[in-house]
């Protein structure tokens, strides 16, 4: 049956390939980026994220049948913090009450195999905490002493706990809406491709995210997994960080890392 979705980051890598992946099953898709698309809107800014909400609300009377978070940046800055964690969060939390009046209704939000990696404690913990200038504060002071690399793996670290945690409480299980992540290994977007045309970082991405199934991906390999979290046959799964990864997550965190 037809559903109808909202993604965000639709303009771009996967997002984009999400988006046409569920047009082209006879969906109906809602897309929203800083521009273009349905929905023009900043997910780095509480203007912007109340401007997602209320246009959304508009477009669909009130009812989604599923979400995707797929906006992300990935700056060594602060700003990667409030995109990352603090949008996604608002654009999940704000459209909760239109999941709830929608059918089967899903959530799910792109994480990333950086969230393994070593992160800010102070910042995912404030993050956590709901604190957006105390995260951004953090950040910032991260990037002070040399560690803005930290800003990305702390923020997909934070989205991938505030999953685990907020999946199973009573806004989300009780309501009987699933709530997962996806986090992909290399994937070929405008987000990457710069660093895997340079050789030199293409070593470092290489050797920071081994994938010994295979190499970086095309976002389409992504979609049909996406798809599935998100649709009504997913009855049983949720407060789950589905790594996409080439197998990433294994090599990097071993066999007792499940
Ligand atoms: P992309 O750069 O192709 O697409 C990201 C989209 O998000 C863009 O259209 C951009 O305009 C939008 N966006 C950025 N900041 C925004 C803001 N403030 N408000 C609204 N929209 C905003 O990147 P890609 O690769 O498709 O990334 C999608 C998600 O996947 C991100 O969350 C990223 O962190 C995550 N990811 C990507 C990986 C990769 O290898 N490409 C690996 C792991 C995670």
């Amino acid at each position: 049956m037809p559903r109808t979705y909202l993604v965000t980051g639709a303009a771009s890598g996967i997002g984009n390939a999400t988006a046409d992946h569920l047009r082209a099953h006879g969906h109906t898709v809602i897309g929203a980026d800083l521009k273009g698309g349905d929905i023009s809107a900043d997910l780095a800014t509480p203007d912007g994220r109340a401007e997602l909400v209320a246009a959304a609300r508009e477009l669909t009377g009130g009812r989604l049948d599923a979400v995707i978070a797929c906006a992300g940046i990935a700056r060594f800055d602060p700003l990667t913090v409030r995109v990352n964690h603090f949008g996604a969060v608002a654009t999940l939390e704000g459209l909760r009450p239109l999941l709830a009046a929608g059918q089967s209704p899903r959530a799910l939000v792109i994480g990333s195999i950086d969230a393994v990696h070593p992160t800010d404690a102070a910042t995912v913990e404030a993050a956590l905490a709901g604190d957006e200038e105390a995260a951004v504060a953090a950040a910032q002071a991260a990037v002070d002493r040399g560690e803005g690399h930290l800003a990305y793996s702390s923020s997909k670290a934070a989205i991938s706990r505030w999953v685990r945690r907020s999946a199973v409480a009573a806004e989300w299980a009780g309501a009987g809406i699933p709530l997962n992540a996806v986090a992909p290994g290399v994937i070929r977007t405008p987000l990457t491709q710069p660093l895997l045309d340079d050789p030199e970082m293409r070593a470092v991405v290489e050797e920071a995210v081994p994938m010994p199934l295979r190499g970086p991906a095309a976002p389409d390999e992504l979609t049909s997994l996406i798809a599935w979290l998100t649709s009504p046959e997913n009855t049983l799964v949720t407060g789950q960080i589905v790594y996409a990864d080439g197998g990433a997550d294994a090599v990097l965190r071993g066999e007792t890392g499940w």
